[in-house]
């Protein structure tokens, strides 16, 4: 998923806008009392040019006393403190909202990513959600509540301002306001055209960054083929492209505000020009004080201009980001609790399959009407070649993936009627490659079962054949094993995977090739371990595999053949029956000698 599918709906501002402030729920008194608060502070922080300009001309009069003056300095003192107390006040009230608004959007879109389908992480790159969680949602935050307050802010001085400045004298100050209602229309025009060259750019970023992530996780494989040099020319050309785009925007950038910033200093001569004008001329409205005040106010109606256009740059990038985060924020999620679903209370672990179909696409099938059922305590082996849909298979039962047609019951019961959690809990999954997470050993085997006592932990990494590898490791059982468990063998980590599913105890183990990645020594171990555990009768056991001890040991095996369930028997029946596993079976022995 590179671009996101351009629904007009969601790029609609006021739609954006209604989203983050129906998000913004339970804080909104305080962004209200904050907007208050700012409004408030504008006219304290903004009150000294006034001061000035009546000083000045108390002093021309001649009607200035030193308690006056002292009178004047301490209101100038006052009002500006109580100005930036309440500014302060409005800061911190923004802040502590922006980032509660952070925290639930981030968390909400954990969940999310938690709870989404295999399906749905298939088809995404991890790098793109670890931006989505991470630097989007500051881009939302730091724009959508600071941008837009920041707006607001420069957007309240500048009418006060012109205000006081119009109250000052309505001749003058109208007229210097004159120029900037043409940097206001400058803005706008720049607006639509930097719109596109910014997409542009936020677009090249993205590919830089995927780029990367993809690049760096195969490194490896890189510099066993010596493409280094290519690898580089390929992320130059990248690079050089956002160089391209950036400079492109910087040009826009810097050919408009020079045109902004002059109306904004025509305004300055306007105001020195007519003031002095009129005072030159005797008329008694305009005073040198007058003068002086709307040289301490000029800068004020000016900043708001240059922070507007440089705030519709902000905005311009929260959007898109925004748009990221509700977007993924909005997608369904595929498996889910149905409405009334029960708990799976008494467990025993009869699988049966339904004239069961499935397919990833619409237009192909992998599964096609497959049928069987499963007794409590079976171990069963599902065999078939390359692509036939036995890993598909072992996914639908803990739901990872619903069917497309028929019902898979566990004991009777539609897996659709039991909830996720109750389904899942009982089956234990290990696959052929499974993940440990960075921690120690112990962390990673008490992660499906954490108040297991260290006896139970043993215990369970004895029967998968892993305790002794694990106390001859560096730290024993408080050895770290790096992201993955970078720090172990596939062997190892097989074991350790099988541990963890053993601790839970689970009614129905299933598991996919797990000897597949693994040396000799291992493998056996593993096979061992299995096999004891099935004979012990602790559940069911649903193992695909195409090692041929194991087959031949399997009291049942289902074979698949390109989605079709093609045998149902034992390994001699099969043989003696099954043309199409004969003939893999004398393949896989082939390939084992
Ligand atoms: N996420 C997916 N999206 C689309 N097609 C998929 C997906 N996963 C698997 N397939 C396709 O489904 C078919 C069955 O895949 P599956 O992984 O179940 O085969 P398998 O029998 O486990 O094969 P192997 O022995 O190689 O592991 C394959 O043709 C595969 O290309
Ligand atoms: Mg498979």
């Amino acid at each position: 998923m590179n671009d996101s599918p351009d629904s007009p709906e969601l790029h609609s501002n006021r739609h954006l806008a209604s989203k983050v402030w129906s998000r913004l729920g339970p804080w909104r008194w305080r962004l209200s009392l904050s907007l208050g608060l700012l409004v408030f502070s504008v006219p304290f922080i903004n009150f000294h040019p006034l001061v000035w300009g009546i000083v000045a001309d108390d002093l021309i009069e001649g009607s200035l006393t030193g308690q006056s003056l002292g009178i004047w300095l301490a209101i100038m003192m006052a009002t500006y403190l109580i100005g930036l107390a309440a500014n302060a006040w409005h800061t911190y009230l923004l802040e502590k909202t922006g980032q509660a608004f952070v925290k639930e959007i981030r968390s909400d879109l954990f969940r999310k990513f938690e709870t989404q389908s295999l399906g749905y992480h298939r088809d995404r790159s991890t790098g793109e959600l670890v931006t989505r969680i991470t630097s989007d949602v500051d881009a939302m935050e730091q724009s959508v509540l600071q941008g837009i307050t920041g707006l607001i802010e420069e957007v309240v001085t500048f009418v006060v301002v012109a205000g006081m400045v119009l109250w000052i004298s309505p001749l003058v100050g109208a007229l210097s306001i004159l120029p900037l209602a043409f940097a206001f229309l400058f803005i706008r025009v720049y607006n639509k055209r930097v719109k596109a060259i910014y997409d542009g750019v936020r677009k090249r970023l993205g590919h830089i960054g995927s780029f990367v992530q993809d690049r760096l996780a195969g490194v490896q494989v890189t510099q066993s083929f010596g493409r280094e040099g290519a690898e580089q020319a390929d992320f130059d050309g990248r690079a050089e492209s956002f160089y391209d785009a950036s400079v492109k925007a910087s040009r826009l950038r810097n050919t408009y505000f020079p045109i902004v910033s002059t109306f904004g200093f025509v305004n300055n001569l306007v105001m020195l020009g007519v003031g002095g004008w009129m005072i030159l001329s005797g008329n008694e409205a305009f005073t040198i004080g007058a003068l002086l005040a709307y040289r301490g106010f000029w800068w004020r109606l000016q900043s708001p201009i240059r922070t507007i256009a440089q705030t519709s740059d902000i905005l311009q990038r929260a959007r898109a980001a925004a748009e990221r985060v509700f977007e993924l924020l909005n997608e369904p999620v595929s498996v889910v609790d149905r409405l009334g679903a029960q708990t799976w209370v008494e467990k025993k672990g009869a699988i049966a399959f339904e004239e069961v179909d499935f397919s990833y696409l619409p237009s192909k099938p992998i599964l096609r009407k497959v049928s069987f059922r499963i007794d409590p305590g079976e171990f069963v082996a599902i065999a078939g070649g390359s692509g036939s849909g036995k890993s598909t298979l072992l996914n639908l039962v803990p739901r990872f993936y619903d069917t497309t047609g028929g019902v898979i019951r566990l004991d009777e019961v539609d897996v659709r009627d039991y909830t996720l959690e109750s389904l899942r809990a009982p089956i234990g999954f290990v696959g052929q490659d499974n993940y440990l997470f960075d921690g120690t050993v112990l962390d990673n085997l008490r992660y499906g079962k954490p108040e297991a006592s260290v006896a139970m932990i043993e215990e369970a990494a004895r029967a998968a054949n892993a305790h002794d590898f694990i106390v001859d490791l560096p730290d024993g059982y408080e050895t770290r094993v790096g992201q993955n468990g970078v720090k172990l063998s596939g062997g190892q980590r097989q074991r350790l995977s099988l541990s963890r599913a053993f601790l839970t105890e689970p009614q129905i183990l299933l598991l996919d090739e797990p000897t597949a990645s693994v040396e000799p020594e291992s493998e056996s171990m593993i096979h061992d371990s299995i096999l004891r555990r099935t004979a012990s009768g602790q559940g069911t056991t649903l193992l695909v595999t195409h090692r041929i001890d194991l087959l031949r040991q399997a009291p049942r095996i289902l074979f698949l053949s390109e989605g079709r369930l093609a045998g149902d028997a034992s390994h001699d029946k099969l043989l003696a029956t099954c043309l199409d596993y004969a003939d893999a079976y004398h393949r896989w022995e082939a390939e084992e000698r």
